[in-house]
């Protein structure tokens, strides 16, 4: 049996989900893979729990159902602060987990995180999408000098694998990705054409049901999908800046325009494009004849399209979500811990 020491930083929506399905499933997996996954340290933004030798089952079910910055509160492992130098400095975790919240501005405190781990000589699997949108090279860089890897599924159409599939296109000359990449904002779109309601009450409804944060600006503003763009470009070698990626506000759409687009058998869709031919990115209003795939693309599913001299591609698939982003960084996980050679 291989044991895998992971810490997880960042303590909110996904990594209470990631904890929790490691509770659930970590005996099938030692029984199915032989990896033993243990849960040796736990940080929010107030605190750390910590436990060498790994949180057992009904600790982690426990530790997940704690109020939000309560991570403290857990008795006896429990206390306030700590760094992450702190952390590292009581246990030795093979792998890395970071989810803490994306800053696009300076990619911290996951960049500062990342590079501590991978120069302690950890792997990272990280759900954060910021320090890679603002460091991918130095990033990677930081991990193959030192053999080590850095995965990050989840960043990118969360609970489909998406990027691992680009990823292993490397005989392809990848021309166009194109595709809903934001699951709030099409979800917001598909309400206003299904229900014919406005723009505000239509993202009050994404408020209500948890599907938009309380300050949607990331996803509205076209921050999120172009952040994503940026990651897919850097997937398939072509790497562009954020500030380089055209971004029209979702919120100047109208119902008329709903109601104009239906009347002439079209859908309005917010479109994120990457074309490598053109050297252009942009994050766009689009109109979309209703017969076309990405038009039937509703509710909070994602959808990519991959155009490459070769052949032509459709991925569709759930976003992100608590769930589904655990699963792919649980993903992640084991396939460091099968394919890498952890230190034990
Ligand atoms: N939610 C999704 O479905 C989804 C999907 C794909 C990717 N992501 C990405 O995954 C990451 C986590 O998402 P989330 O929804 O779980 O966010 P969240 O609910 O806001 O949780 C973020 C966590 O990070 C903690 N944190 C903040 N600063 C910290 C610091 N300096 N040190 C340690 N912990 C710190 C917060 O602490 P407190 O609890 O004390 O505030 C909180 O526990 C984000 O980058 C997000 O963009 C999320």
């Amino acid at each position: 049996m291989k044991n895998v020491n992971v810490v997880v930083i960042g303590f909110g929506n996904v990594g209470r989900a990631f904890v929790k399905l490691v509770s659930l499933k970590r005996k099938t997996i030692s029984e199915k893979y032989g990896v033993n996954i243990s849960i040796v340290a736990v940080a929010d933004s107030r605190g750390v729990a910590i436990k060498k030798e790994g949180f057992d089952e009904y600790e982690m079910l426990k530790m997940s159902e704690l109020p939000r910055s309560g991570i403290y509160m857990f008795s006896p492992y429990a206390r306030q602060g700590a760094s992450i130098k702190e952390i590292y400095e009581e246990v030795e975790p093979d792998i890395h987990i970071e989810l803490t919240p994306a800053n696009y501005v300076s990619g911290e405190p996951g960049y500062t995180n990342i590079l501590f781990a991978l120069r302690k000589g950890v792997h990272v699997v990280t759900a954060n999408k910021a320090p890679l949108v603002l460091h991918y090279n130095e990033i990677m860089n930081e991990a193959r000098a030192r053999g080590l890897v850095v995965k990050f599924r989840a960043t990118v159409m969360g609970g489909t694998p998406f990027l691992e599939m680009l990823g292993s296109m490397k005989s392809h000359e990848v021309e166009k990705v194109e595709g809903i990449l934001n699951a709030t904002t099409n979800y917001i779109l598909s309400e206003m054409h299904e229900n014919l309601i406005d723009f505000d009450q239509a993202l009050k409804k994404a408020q209500a049901i948890g599907v938009a944060e309380a300050d949607p600006s990331l996803d509205i503003e076209g921050f999120d999908a172009a952040a994503k763009l940026c990651i897919v470009s850097n997937v398939v070698g072509k790497p562009i800046d954020l500030k380089s990626v055209y971004r029209e506000s979702l919120s100047k759409i109208t119902l008329k325009d709903v109601l104009d687009a239906i009347r002439q058998g079209q859908v309005l869709k917010y479109v994120a494009t990457l074309d490598l031919q053109n050297k252009s990115a942009f994050v766009k209003i689009v109109r979309i004849p209703k017969e076309n795939i990405l038009a039937q693309v509703n509710g909070t599913l994602n959808a990519v399209r991959v155009k490459t001299e070769a052949t032509e591609l459709f991925f569709v698939g759930k976003g992100g979500g608590r769930i589904e982003t655990a699963h792919s960084v649980l993903d992640d996980v084991l396939f460091i811990s099968l394919e890498k050679v952890v230190k034990k």
